[in-house]
């Protein structure tokens, strides 16, 4: 009997280069190729799924139980194989769900606890009754972090800037010395609140901006540096060494990966800006997505329906990227968070059991926020000889109402995108317009050709009322599920990122080199390159 695979594949090739369009011959198509979650509208009607194709996909969704994948994440099983982990992210957005008991122990109480504690942290930080050395309020705070401990924060401070009023919050990163040199010029010590971000605290970089950031407390307020400094990690017994008082520091458990944390404490600087009750909101609506995915048929699912377009077009169709084209400024930094998310968790070439794989896994995840990306890639992604299927986001309702304008031509050009995509314009077409413009002849044809859109290329968009913490939730939590949907069918562990340690390594063994000592047992090109970079 030919496999789903196989089938999946027959019906693209036996319809290839159908244009999308004729699909909407169908005046069911937007009904039965949307859906809907809570005021979250995906529309996938603009790709090449037909009807039989997406009865073969949820077959196949059926055939790799992402179903049962699914529960036995929700319920804790160790499904982090390599890592021996459980994956409960969920467990930190599920408010009072019930008895959830890992390892003989019921982890909800531990929860709810950790965020109080970050609650009256909040509070105290936010109405001043945590005070500064000198008795004043906080008026900025420095989160110093990377990766998962990092980029949530930075994606979420940003996209919810219209509840911000909270202190003023800044991010550092990268090892690069430029990145804190420039943020903490423009800061003062005597008001400025320390917040240090690692899962493990070993991070590297991490460490180092700390030990900085430690320093110019200390050379601002001397002994007193203690009380402007918190700390977020699993390793507790690591944050005393670095002068942190226990009651700053706000735990968590090994079963949240690094780069699904954003709901516990490494989202405190969230919960400093916009203030606890908003950051429930935030919680509700990745909770409330949260029961979508557990709840919901398989037709109307949207996490899985949104995974299984992702399968489509990158086994079936074999486009190797996808583009997040959120049109919505605020969500600047959601395609670097969502390139985390995804490619440190299903770039993978090896099975959950240690076979390799015998299909591609995770696409490549890039983008910018539209209108600014139309004025930079949006060429190739009409004209190029790549097909990128691309992911628009936009909210029916913006923050601004008295510039309604600026809006409306924001929804307009995000619509304009995904029906040029979709359309096309063709060589005749062109030609007319050619003609037009008084070209003839030859000349007419070889200016037609530049303007010819070949269309037909595919794109999903996600449509929401406004950018609020709960919606905010919904979308994070959305792409959380995704990711798992499409690693639970490619039959990998998602929830791991060995790929990213054999630099670590080696990048320790280079310190010592690049600072003066023999490059002994180096290639002969990384020798060179030390030699070309010795100060
Ligand atoms: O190097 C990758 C990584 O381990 C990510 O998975 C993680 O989010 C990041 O580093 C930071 O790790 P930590 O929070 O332990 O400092």
């Amino acid at each position: 009997m030919m496999d789903i695979w196989t089938k999946l594949q027959e019906n693209y090739s036996a319809a290839e280069g159908r244009p999308i369009i004729s699909l909407f011959d169908d005046p069911q198509r937007f009904d039965r190729f949307s859906v809907e979650a809570n005021g979250l509208l995906l529309d996938f009607s603009k790709t090449s799924i037909d009807g039989a194709a997406f009865d073969l996909l949820l077959e196949l969704a059926e055939m790799r139980d992402v179903a049962g994948q699914r529960d036995a994440m929700f319920r804790g099983e160790r499904i982090n194989r390599s890592e021996d982990r459980s994956v409960l992210h969920t467990a930190l957005r599920a408010g009072d769900g019930g008895p959830l008991v890992i390892d003989g122990e019921d982890v909800r109480p531990g929860i709810s606890k950790t965020l109080q504690a970050m609650e009256d942290f909040a509070d105290g930080i936010r109405s001043g009754r945590i005070a500064t050395a000198g008795g004043g309020a906080f008026t900025d705070v420095v989160n110093i972090g990377i990766g998962g401990s990092d980029l949530g924060p930075v994606m979420a401070v940003r996209a919810l800037s219209p509840y911000h009023n909270g202190p003023r919050c800044h991010f550092v990163s990268n090892v690069d010395g430029a990145q804190i040199s420039d943020t903490l010029r423009k800061l003062d010590p005597r008001s400025t609140l320390v917040i240090i971000a690692s899962k493990t605290f070993t991070t590297i970089e991490t460490m180092t901006n700390a030990q900085t950031a430690i320093s110019w407390l200390k050379n601002g307020l001397g002994s007193a540096a203690a009380s402007h400094l918190a700390a977020v990690s699993t390793a507790l017994e690591k944050t005393a060494g670095m002068g942190i008082s226990p009651e700053r520091v706000f735990g968590f458990a090994d079963w949240v990966g690094g780069r699904y944390s954003l709901w516990g404490p490494v989202g405190l600087p969230v919960m400093l800006a916009i203030g606890p009750a908003e950051f429930r909101n935030f919680l509700a609506g990745a909770q409330d997505m949260d029961i979508h995915f557990l709840t919901e048929p398989g037709q109307r699912n949207m996490p899985l329906l949104m995974g299984l377009v992702g399968i489509w077009h990158r086994n079936i169709c074999r486009y190797s990227t996808r583009a997040i084209l959120p049109y919505d400024q605020r969500l600047a930094k959601l395609p670097a968070y969502l390139q985390q998310l995804d490619m440190e968790s299903n770039g993978k070439r090896v099975s959950i059991s240690g076979d390799l794989l015998e299909r591609d896994s995770g696409p490549v995840v890039w983008g910018e926020a539209g209108t600014n990306g139309q004025h930079a890639f949006y060429q190739l992604l009409h004209q190029g000889t790549e097909i990128i299927p691309a992911e628009f986001l936009v909210a029916a309702r913006s923050h601004e109402p008295s510039l309604r304008d600026h809006h409306d031509l924001l929804k307009a050009n995000c619509l304009a995108q995904s029906e040029a995509l979709m359309l096309g314009r063709s060589l005749e077409q062109a030609a007319e317009i050619a003609a037009e413009l008084g070209f003839s002849g030859k000349e007419q044809s070889v200016q037609a050709g530049f303007r010819t859109f070949p269309g037909n290329r595919p794109s999903m968009t996600l449509a929401y009322p406004l950018l609020t913490p709960y919606s905010l939730g919904q979308i994070i939590a959305l792409y959380e599920h995704r990711v798992f949907v499409e690693g639970a069918v490619w039959g990998i562990n998602s929830f791991d990122q060995w790929g990213v340690e054999l630099g670590k390594e080696l990048a320790s063994t280079l310190v010592p080199m690049i600072k003066g000592a023999p490059a002994d047992g180096k290639d002969p090109s990384t020798r060179g390159l030390i030699r070309a970079l010795s100060a």
